[in-house]
Order: C-alpha cells, then sequence, then structure tokens
C-alpha cells in the first residue's frame, strides 16, 4: 500500500536537502510505482505552451510522449482543470492507449492556486482500480511536487 506520508515527507526531505524538481518527480514516480500492484505504469506529464510533454515514466514505454491539451484523457483533464478517475478506458472516446491490457487510468493533477504544473498518470490493468483513497493519496504527493515547482517558477521570474 502506498503511504502518502512517508511519500510526501520523503519529498520534503529531498527539497529540505536542497533537491530540484526534476529529482523530486523522477522519485515521486518510483515509490508510486513500487507502492502498490494495481498501478501498472505510472508518469508524470509536465505541461508547458505547447500542452502536456512526458517526464518521467515507469512501465510499458508509450507512444504519448506529447499529448495536446484537450487530448486524450490526459489533455481533458487540463483543459476541464480536473482530475479524472476512469473505471473503464474502452468506454472513453477520447482515450488514448498505451497497451491494449490498461483498463483504467487514474490522472491527478499537479496545481497550486490557479497554476497547472502537470499532472500524474497511472495506469491499471485491473478495471475500476483506483479508488477514493488512492486518489486522496495521490493529491497529497501531487500537492508537495507542485510545492516545488511552484517555488523554482518563482525563482525563475
Ligand atoms: N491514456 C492517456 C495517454 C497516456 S498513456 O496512458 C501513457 C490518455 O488517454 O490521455
Amino acid at each position: 500500500m502506498l503511504d502518502a506520508a512517508e511519500t510526501v515527507n520523503d519529498l520534503q526531505t529531498m527539497r529540505d536537502e536542497g533537491h530540484l524538481s526534476d529529482a523530486l518527480l523522477r522519485a515521486a514516480v518510483r515509490s508510486i510505482e513500487k507502492g502498490d500492484d494495481r498501478f501498472d505504469w505510472v508518469g508524470v506529464y509536465l505541461l508547458n505552451e505547447e500542452g502536456l510533454w512526458l517526464h518521467n515514466y515507469m512501465g510499458e514505454p508509450t507512444e504519448h510522449a506529447r499529448i495536446p491539451v484537450g487530448t486524450g484523457i490526459c489533455g481533458r483533464a487540463v483543459q476541464e482543470r480536473t482530475n479524472l478517475n476512469i473505471p473503464d478506458v474502452a468506454a472513453e472516446e477520447d482515450y488514448l492507449a498505451c497497451s491494449p491490457d490498461v483498463q483504467s487510468e487514474l490522472v491527478i493533477l499537479i496545481r497550486a492556486g490557479d497554476e497547472i504544473y502537470g499532472q500524474i498518470d497511472i495506469d491499471s490493468e485491473e478495471k475500476a482500480a483506483f479508488t477514493e483513497e488512492d486518489e486522496i493519496t495521490l493529491i497529497a504527493i501531487a500537492d508537495k511536487l507542485a510545492e516545488q515547482l511552484a517555488a523554482e517558477r518563482r525563482e525563475d521570474a
């Protein structure tokens, strides 16, 4: 079982040590993927002017390295500014297939206030794999990642 508090603490420790978002985003994907057998593919997409780009992932290689806002489940989450828990990807017209084995998908936005930095995307080979508890856990992790991304954005300004 993925432990939200432990993962969030580990990410905060990395911040305290001076690690930047690149390292945090990779560490988050690793601990989420290791944290639960239902999570077959775990990745982070970041958002820029052109849309979503795949920062890092664990699982089968995907051709969806870039996804425009409004395209696929991932792009829909950004367009609608909402997390998406999709119990059956086959029922979604806009679904972009990663692997034929995927049955359900969870997209959690990495956001702080009005700003969307990207998203955590998880695929499962089980139908309706994702619970409300998963959503709460993943939101806590996404919020910690957003804290670091926001801090780096402020330094650039
Ligand atoms: N299924 C996603 C595309 C990303 S892959 O799952 C890695 C979508 O429909 O946007």
